[in-house]
């Protein structure tokens, strides 16, 4: 077992985890971590807290938990911050939201009380669904910005934090595709940020460079361009920060990228898959809004592409038809149903069918992902590594590369689960490898 010398700074003080939008999946993440503080749940689900690497070969090996690998931030040194464009607390968002009972939500009602959105960084024609008036008056895009920098330093020093963490969980926004003009240089995004470019400069890109600048790392939890732009990936270097996104790996995709691999393989041919899913939260709604669905469909169909490749494989992978939809379904509210239907071939070209139901729970999934991405970018600054974090890809639909450089996208999970061990052993001292076990 090769030891090299650790280079992380250690996870002194407390984390700022601040948080973008205070729906759902931001309220379940933040009332699990405070239960869990106080003994009454477990952070099922949770890399960072459960799972074990393999360091070390033969005779050698030992199987240990993460935090005894790198030093993490442990869940008593966090502090939750959060924005919204509805004003409600965290345990008032919580309760509406109707994702947990309310006997898993009073235990920790002080603390999620306390959590009060700030104003949001908000454009509605980047999702007209929503009214809330808890928005900041901006003239300019980088007024935006100064605006949230502000929000960051003074939640860092009123709260004594030591490090920030910014998370995207708010809604997702319209589809904005790369506009090499704006996008493609941080000089040029400043300026288009300064002009008032309100096409090409989502709220959202306010957040990243705002938290960036500040010295956090940033991560894209929704389906958002935002940091998967050359100009962000300058500006993270610049900064020296980590950024990862886009799109928690929740459910369906979760699925896709675990079982793709099954039929590539085994080599089998793929004519088609079929993925539907009804949906019923205030998430399912703004979706329900064709631009916002566009980018939810963007990150949701990129899935296959690196897994069953028609250019390696033309006849087995080539002209398959994938299908993704999303329909905004209010009864279930935040249990999602999920149906996949695949239409494989065999042998000779001989045709089968694989059908999937899932029944999942949309912020149950997604709560551990929150935690784990967060403590782990944490990590990575501590570290000293910035611009796209890769070894996070594991939790992500749409995993960052840079496309610029001709990297591609790893989107099989078990492929996706060795980068994060070998990230994670190379950080603390191991030797990175790729044993099976
Ligand atoms: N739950 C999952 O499985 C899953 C998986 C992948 C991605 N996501 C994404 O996570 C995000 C959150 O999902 P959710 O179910 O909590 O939705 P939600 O609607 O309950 O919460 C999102 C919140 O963000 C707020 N918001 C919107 N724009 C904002 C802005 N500019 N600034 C601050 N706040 C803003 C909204 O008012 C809302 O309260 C969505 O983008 C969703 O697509 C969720």
């Amino acid at each position: 077992m090769l030891m090299k010398e650790k280079n992380v700074k250690p996870a002194d003080g407390k984390l700022g985890i601040m948080v973008v939008g205070c729906g759902a999946v931001a309220t379940t993440f933040m009332t699990g971590v405070l239960m869990t503080r106080k003994g009454l749940t477990k952070p099922v689900g949770s890399m960072t807290q459960y799972d074990k690497i393999r360091i070390g070969k033969g005779a050698d090996k030992k199987y240990l938990h993460y935090k005894d690998i790198v030093p993490l931030a442990k869940l008593d040194d966090i502090v939750f911050g959060s924005w919204d464009v509805y004003p409600q607390n965290a345990y008032q968002s919580a309760m509406y939201a109707e994702v947990l009972k309310e006997k898993d939500i009073n235990p920790v009602r002080d603390e999620l009380e306390k959590i009060v959105p700030m104003k949001a960084a908000f454009d509605k024609n980047y999702a007209k669904r929503l009214d809330g008036d808890n928005v900041k008056d901006c003239k300019t895009r980088w007024d935006m910005v100064e605006a949230i920098k502000q929000d960051i330093r003074s939640f860092k020093e009123k709260n004594g934090c030591a490090r920030i963490v910014v998370i995207w969980a708010a809604s997702t926004e319209i589809y904005v595709p790369v506009y090499e003009p704006v996008h493609g240089t941080l000089a040029d995004l400043e300026k288009a940020m300064k002009a008032d470019d309100r096409e090409h400069v989502a709220p959202s890109m306010c957040y990243a460079y705002a938290a960036l600048t500040e010295g956090a790392p940033f991560i894209m939890g929704a389906p958002n361009t935002t940091v998967d732009i050359p100009a962000m990936w300058e500006l993270a270097e610049k900064t020296k920060m980590p950024i990862a996104g886009k799109d928690f790996k929740t459910g369906q995709t979760l699925v896709k990228s675990g079982f793709a691999p099954i039929i590539g393989t085994r080599c089998l041919g793929l004519n088609g898959w079929f993925s539907t899913n009804i949906l019923g939260n205030r998430d399912g709604l703004v979706l329900d809004e064709p631009a916002n669905f566009r980018t939810k469909e963007v990150s949701k169909l990129s899935t296959l592409e690196t897994i069953l490749r028609p250019d390696v494989q033309p006849d087995l992978y080539t002209d398959y038809y994938h299908k993704v939809r999303i329909n905004y379904y209010p009864p279930r509210n935040d249990n999602k149903e999920g149906w996949d239907n695949i239409d494989i071939f065999g042998w000779m070209g001989y045709p089968m069918q694989i059908k999937i139901n899932f029944l999942c729970r949309d912020s149950i999934l997604a709560a551990p992902l929150l935690l784990d991405l967060t403590l782990l970018s944490d990590l990575a600054a501590r570290a000293g590594r910035y611009g796209i974090q890769r070894f996070l890809s594991f939790f992500l639909k749409s995993p960052m590369h840079d496309y610029t450089k001709g990297e591609e996208a790893v989107n099989n999970l078990y492929q996706q689960y060795t980068m994060l061990k070998n990230a994670l052993r190379e950080m603390g001292g191991y030797e990175a490898d790729e044993e099976i076990d």
